[in-house]
């Protein structure tokens, strides 16, 4: 798919005062410095379109993008890191909550997982919530080239295997990318093209 306009609308910790148009949407969700927002930018083809930074907790609130006039794009804030207070975990934790519960517009869900990583607790945990709340939802596999092509595919069979031995009959559809090389950018938004046209 062609990226023709990629334009920021607005952020917010308020799932009511999203955009109220009826387009679909696609958000990114996962530990803080995963990647999010530079997935978002590598997507787009743009250097600062999201906010990145190397410490974790950069992205605070609901960040709205949309895409060539018809979808939106979504950058979440990071769940899982200790650099904020408890307090401020508590509330990025009730609007995300929120934002899943709520929006309409979701189409998909993607949960980002730093391929370096084994399977984690919380990020398993959070797939099984998406899956209780019925939310369809993709993995992105990131920084890819922080690791060789063989040692990524063992990584992901590792992943995969961890997965079905835990609450899954079937590995969710996934994507190997790295916003540094811009591998997967095209099946990641093909797969968001196919279904934008159903
Ligand atoms: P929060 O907003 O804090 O939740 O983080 P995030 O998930 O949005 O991560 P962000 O995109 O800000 O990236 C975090 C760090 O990882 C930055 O230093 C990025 O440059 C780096 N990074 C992101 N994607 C890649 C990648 O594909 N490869 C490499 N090598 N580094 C990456
Ligand atoms: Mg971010």
């Amino acid at each position: 798919m062609k990226i023709n306009s990629a334009e920021f609308i607005i952020s917010n910790s308020d799932v009511n005062k999203c955009p109220n148009e009826p387009l679909p949407e696609y958000a990114f969700i996962g530990r803080s410095n995963v990647g999010k927002s530079s997935l978002i930018n590598m997507l787009t083809n743009q250097k600062n379109l999201a906010k990145t930074s190397s410490r974790p907790g950069k992205t605070q609130l609901i960040n709205h993008f949309k895409i060539n006039s018809n979808w939106f794009l979504v950058d979440l804030p990071g769940y899982g890191y200790a650099k904020v207070s408890k307090k401020s975990k508590s509330i990025f934790q009730k609007f995300i909550t929120e934002y899943f519960e709520k929006r309409q517009q979701l189409v998909s869900a993607f949960v980002l997982i730093d391929i370096r990583h084994e399977a984690q607790k919380i990020d398993l945990e959070f797939m099984q919530y998406l899956g209780e709340s019925e939310i369809p939802f993709g993995i992105i596999f990131t920084k890819a080239d922080k690791v060789g092509k063989t040692k990524a595919l063992q990584l992901i069979a590792d992943y995969k295997k961890k997965l079905l031995t835990s609450d899954w009959s079937e590995m969710p559809p996934y994507f190997i990318t790295s916003s540094e090389h811009k591998t997967g950018r095209e099946e990641v938004l093909e797969y968001i093209n196919t279904i934008n046209q159903d």
